[in-house]
């Protein structure tokens, strides 16, 4: 076996596949490309998806790089293992639809025995149980011995959605000293005996989103060998840290703490972990990633914090991460260039984070250790969550943080809790970030506004003046909120009517999302930013993107506006004057003078005139001059606006022209289409027309069409048959009605006489009491009246069931029988709540509503018994 360095081995791997016809490729950022379901770059194979899947042609069938990459997932086990770690380079060769098993076995076999003389008696090789070709190309065309070939279940390979397959992996027995001395350790065991040095995957399947595994049209090839982890073995290094990729860092950190290497089992740990996370965050600035409390940012952040724990560990009390930086760009110096052009740029990232995490991580760890004290005095293992998040939200400890120091002292924290205390959290922000349109803002009395600019071409700017909480502050870091002065700005600030321009600021160390722009008083156009990844400071330069959709769509509103407020002057008359309006990205609203609702032809004259100079497609032409000689030139002038001397007139040429600062189309033809939605009145002579344009009055219009189409689909009948279909069945409805009510009253007639004819006499009362048909109240009151008139000493006790829950119940007594005591209000009462309802009434007529008409028979007992009682007396 020859002692190679890294770089050596990296370079003879690459030569190795390049002479074999791969194409030799540069590492690819650690930002993926175009694949949300990776945060990270974590495999070589990972930027050569669409390659794998056939949606895209790769340069070449055959492709070798040595990819850089992250993986966080066992980030506990970096420095307490051999070979983990957070950062590492992937050696990879891959065939896309080229060379299968067949080849790639035999070459990783020869690379490994021959090229870097690692002896074959010693290498391992697991394969997928029923992979048999596999067993047979390794038994056949390599000299591995067979009894060093086992079967493993998990060998299959996959990183998020996408190619995977089955894989073959190869291992190196580093000696039973290093071993776990467990009698069944073997490859694919934790411990660091067997080490796997390469991994052969034989990509057959697609992944998709939805669980399915389908087969590729072609098979291909993804291999991957750990750098760091082949370089302990050729370099005969216990670990993959006493590598020449990763020990000067650690030579490093045990100069800054005073710590030498191997002096204790726990320093030992940290000053590898600080190894390892040193590179790690260098190469993710490196690559363009920025601290942020979410996605890669946070990733950042929380390895970068955990170095400076580990430091403190070994009593590094200053900041030291951004020196490490030096030392990683020496050892990579002749790979990454970058590293070496943008040192001082990664240095800064790193020191300004490093700085803000140093300045509350004594008073956080102070306050963890009291928590964890009094955890243990008690006896108790679950650290509250809302200590947690306290410790993430106002010391910026990494929830992962947390947990791994409680684990140290054998607790854990309430993640349960955390999460619903993160949560709320994010709510209050949200909304306050919702409501939270006003900054207040400081005393800008020493800013020089003359130096200060609006154009609306500018891409570029420097911060003059950043304010928080009202405070003139010199940076901003993310998940800070604030306004923002710069010396030259292309937003439009909110005015006229016309909500302010959004978009981003991107700067070298951070980058804000601008919510809205206003303007002071003065004049001095301000931004409201949010900082969404690391950090911003008076001075930078930044680069801007302006939100053009919503701009656009707030232009498009605009223009319409002005078209709108001319064709209102023509439909309606010369009277109408603008009295406020609004423009949004998402719709326009315009008030003006008028006495009286628009008629629909009106409404309809007005879109449609709008809708003609739209298609007309002529420039928006915009123009500067004396505020007099724009009034001769007819231009409106927008209602309590006040005007310089020389004003902008935004003119359609042959239909409007107005003072107006906003945004506007360049052309007219960029509306598409006005649709008006809504006339209403807001106050005493003054009109509110709401519109849409563009893609929203396409897709209000659509919506339309949906509806209607669905209506005409029920109505089996064509859309513009619709009308005469309602028309006609509405008629028909009609029709119905009138016919349901002759059924109806005949059919009460001939139940009156049936009843008449069942009459019974109390006395010398004539009682009639049923159950009959009647819609409602009114239909069974008046069947009682007829009966009623018809009866000599007559007394009415009718009820009609309504539905299985409702009962209407009548009682109606002549005149004479009124006169002989009987009451009709005091027998339907008790009627009533047989039924379970209540009524009352006057002695000649009550009324009631009950909910059981199973009980209606009991009611007319009880009517009946009541009616006897009141002759009795
Ligand atoms: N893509 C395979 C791995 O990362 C080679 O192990």
């Amino acid at each position: 076996m020859k002692y190679m360095s890294g770089n050596e081995l990296r370079e003879k791997f690459l030569q190795y596949f390049a002479q074999r016809g791969h194409l030799r490729l540069p590492s690819f950022s650690l930002i993926p490309e175009n694949d949300p379901s990776l945060l990270m770059i974590g495999a070589g194979m990972a930027p050569f998806k669409p390659f794998f899947t056939g949606k895209m042609k790769p340069p070449c069938t055959r492709i070798t790089t040595s990819q850089r990459c992250v993986r966080t997932g066992d980030i506990e086990n970096v420095g307490r293992t051999a070979r983990h770690q957070t950062y590492f380079e992937m050696l990879g060769n891959f065939s896309f639809g080229d060379y299968f098993k067949e080849e790639v076995i035999p070459w990783a076999w020869d690379f490994l025995t021959k090229e870097l003389e690692l002896p074959a008696d010693k290498l391992w090789v697991s394969i997928y149980p029923k992979d048999d070709e596999a067993y047979k190309i390794w038994t056949e065309k390599t000299t591995v011995d067979p009894r060093q070939i086992i079967k493993l279940e998990d060998n299959f390979w996959e990183i998020g959605t996408g190619p995977c397959g089955p894989d073959s992996e190869i291992y190196i027995d580093l000696g039973e000293e290093r071993g776990c001395g467990k009698p069944d350790c073997a490859p694919g065991c934790d411990c660091d005996r067997y080490l796997e040095i390469w991994n052969l995957v034989f990509t057959q399947y697609d992944h998709t989103e939805n669980g399915d595994y389908i087969p590729l049209a072609k098979k291909n090839i993804d291999t991957g060998a750990g750098l760091e982890r082949l370089a302990s073995v050729v370099q005969g290094k216990p670990t993959n840290f006493e590598t020449d990729l990763l020990y000067p860092i650690i030579e490093y950190a045990s100069r800054v703490s005073g710590v030498a290497y191997n002096a204790g089992e726990q320093s030992d740990i940290s000053l590898k972990v600080i190894a390892d996370h040193a590179r790690s965050i260098a190469i993710m600035v490196m690559d363009g990633i920025l601290p942020s409390n979410e996605g890669r940012g946070y990733v950042l952040r929380r390895i970068l914090r955990r170095a400076v724990r580990h430091g403190r560990m070994l009593g590094i009390e200053k900041a030291f991460l951004a020196d490490a930086v030096d030392v990683v760009a020496d050892i990579y110096k002749d790979v990454y260039d970058e590293l070496i052009v943008r040192k001082d740029y990664i240095k800064k990232v790193i020191s300004v984070e490093e700085e803000r995490f140093h300045l509350t991580l004594s008073q956080g760890i102070s306050l963890l250790n009291e928590e964890i004290e009094e955890l243990t005095a008690q006896g108790k293992t679950v650290l509250n969550g809302e200590i947690g998040f306290k410790l993430y939200d106002t010391y910026g400890f990494p929830c992962e943080l947390t947990s791994e120091i409680l684990h140290e002292n054998q607790l854990v924290l309430d993640m349960d809790g955390f999460n619903k205390a993160m949560q709320a959290q994010r709510e209050r922000a949200r909304k306050a970030r919702q409501e939270n349109k006003r900054i207040d803002i400081p005393d800008l009395r020493n800013l020089d506004v003359d130096k200060l600019s609006s154009n609306a071409a500018a891409k570029s700017a420097k911060i003059v003046c950043i304010w928080k909480d009202a405070q003139i502050t010199d940076a901003l870091h993310d998940g800070d909120e604030a306004g923002i002065i710069l010396d030259v700005t292309p937003f439009y600030a909110e005015g006229g009517g016309q909500v302010g321009d959004c978009g981003q600021l991107i700067g070298e160390m951070g980058r804000v999302a601008i919510s809205n722009t206003k303007k002071l008083p003065n004049g001095t156009v301000y931004h409201i930013g949010y900082v969404t990844e690391g950090v911003i400071h008076t001075g930078d330069d930044m680069k801007i993107e302006i939100d053009v959709e919503k701009k656009l769509a707030s232009a498009r509103n605009h223009t319409a506006t002005h078209l709108l407020q001319a064709a209102l002057k023509k439909v309606v008359g010369v009277h109408v004057n603008q009295a406020g309006s609004s423009v949004t990205p998402e719709h326009l609203r315009f008030d003006f003078s008028n006495f009286e609702p628009m008629t629909k032809e009106q409404l309809s004259q007005t879109e449609q005139m709008v809708n003609d100079e739209i298609i007309k497609a002529l420039p928006v032409k915009i123009s500067h001059m004396p505020q007099d000689e724009a009034k001769k030139q007819g231009a409106m002038a927008l209602f309590g606006e006040k005007y310089g001397d020389i004003v902008r007139v935004v003119t359609v040429p042959g239909f409007s022209m107005e003072l107006c600062g906003g945004s506007h189309v360049e052309n007219i033809g960029q509306i598409g289409l006005f649709k008006i939605i809504s006339e209403s009145g807001v106050a005493a002579g003054v009109r509110r027309i709401e519109a849409l344009t563009g893609k929203a009055a396409y897709e209000y219009t659509k919506k339309q069409e949906v509806v209607i189409t669905g209506a005409a689909e029920s109505l089996k009948t064509d859309v513009f048959d619709l009308n005469a279909k309602i028309v006609g069945l509405l008629q028909e409805n009609k029709e119905f009605k009138h016919r349901l009510n002759d059924v109806r009253e005949t059919v009460a007639k001939a139940n009156s006489q049936k009843l008449l004819s069942d009459a019974k006499q109390y006395g010398d009362l004539n009682v009639v009491s049923g159950k009959v048909d009647a819609a409602d109240m009114d239909e069974l009151r008046s069947i009682a009246d007829t009966i009623c008139s018809q009866l000599k000493n007559g007394v009415v006790i009718l009820a009609a069931a309504l539905a299985a829950d409702k009962v209407n119940l009548v009682v109606k007594v002549s005149t004479d029988a009124v006169k002989k005591g009987v009451h009709a209000g005091k027998i339907i009462k008790v009627a009533a709540q047989v039924t379970g309802g209540n009524g009352g009434g006057r002695p000649n007529m009550a009324q009631a509503g009950g909910k059981m008409p199973g009980k209606i028979p009991e009611a007319f007992e009880k009517a009946i018994e009541i009616l006897e009682s009141q002759i009795d007396n």
